[in-house]
């Protein structure tokens, strides 16, 4: 493959189709949580189809080809979707509503929220297996289809991400300062959480009157 061609192939217009079918779903669900319980359970919902250069970094550091099949059957993030909710429940919510929808396999699920990571990492992460016209047929099964990550978490989960994700790309932080700087972050981690249950009782009390 050359190096101008993309790295999707002819299969870009497939994911984008696929991108949108999920998002419109996640749109749906969000307009039936407002009407019926009078608020927006999504505080943002980005997106995005994994960029050239990054997909083909990632096969680099995977040690696989830089091909259109490493990037559509071997990686599974070329759409990536992350559902930022207000509350807890809502996470949950999404999940079922995502795991239900017709021709969609789950191939890797990990819930990150009941089994933090050990740095306080937290968040329910889905990878989809979504079978439409168009897709990949792989070399096992004969059914065309991609794969999408969608990324589960609350704003108080996005907030502590993003943060950590920033300070893990700083340099010059060492010694025994950094052993403090991880127990903080750790705790920050579970004070949120916490803080997270909290919000969820409250909201199912005003909810109740
Ligand atoms: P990748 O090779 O990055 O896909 O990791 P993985 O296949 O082991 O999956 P995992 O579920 O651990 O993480 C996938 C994605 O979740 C990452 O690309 C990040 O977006 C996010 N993530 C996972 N762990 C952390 C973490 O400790 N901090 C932050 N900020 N994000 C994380
Ligand atoms: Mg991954």
């Amino acid at each position: 493959m050359s190096e101008s061609e993309s790295i999707y192939g002819p299969y870009r217009p497939v994911l984008e189709k696929v991108q949108s079918y999920l998002m419109d779903e996640i749109s749906m669900v969000r307009q039936n949580v407002s009407r019926e319980n009078g608020y927006d359970p999504v505080e943002h919902c980005p997106t995005r189809i994994k960029g050239e250069d990054s997909m083909r970094e990632k096969c680099r550091r995977q040690n696989i080809p830089e091909t259109t099949y490493s990037a559509l059957e071997t990686i599974h993030d070329a759409i990536g979707i992350r559902i930022v909710c207000a509350f807890l429940n809502d996470v949950y919510l999404f999940r079922d509503h995502l795991v239900s929808l017709p021709d969609t396999e789950i191939v890797q699920e990990k819930d990150y929220i009941r089994h933090a990571k050990p740095n306080g990492y937290r968040s329910y992460h889905l990878i989809l297996k979504i079978h439409t016209p168009g897709g990949l047929v792989n070399d096992v099964d004969q059914k065309p289809h991609v794969y999408a990550e969608i990324q589960l978490r609350t704003i108080s989960m996005d907030t502590w991400a993003a943060l950590e994700h920033h300070l893990k790309y700083k340099k010059n932080i060492s010694g025994s300062n950094q052993e403090l700087i991880v127990e903080e972050l750790k705790r920050c981690a579970d004070e949120l959480a916490s803080t997270d249950v909290s919000m969820q009782t409250i909201r199912d009390m005003i909810h109740e009157l």
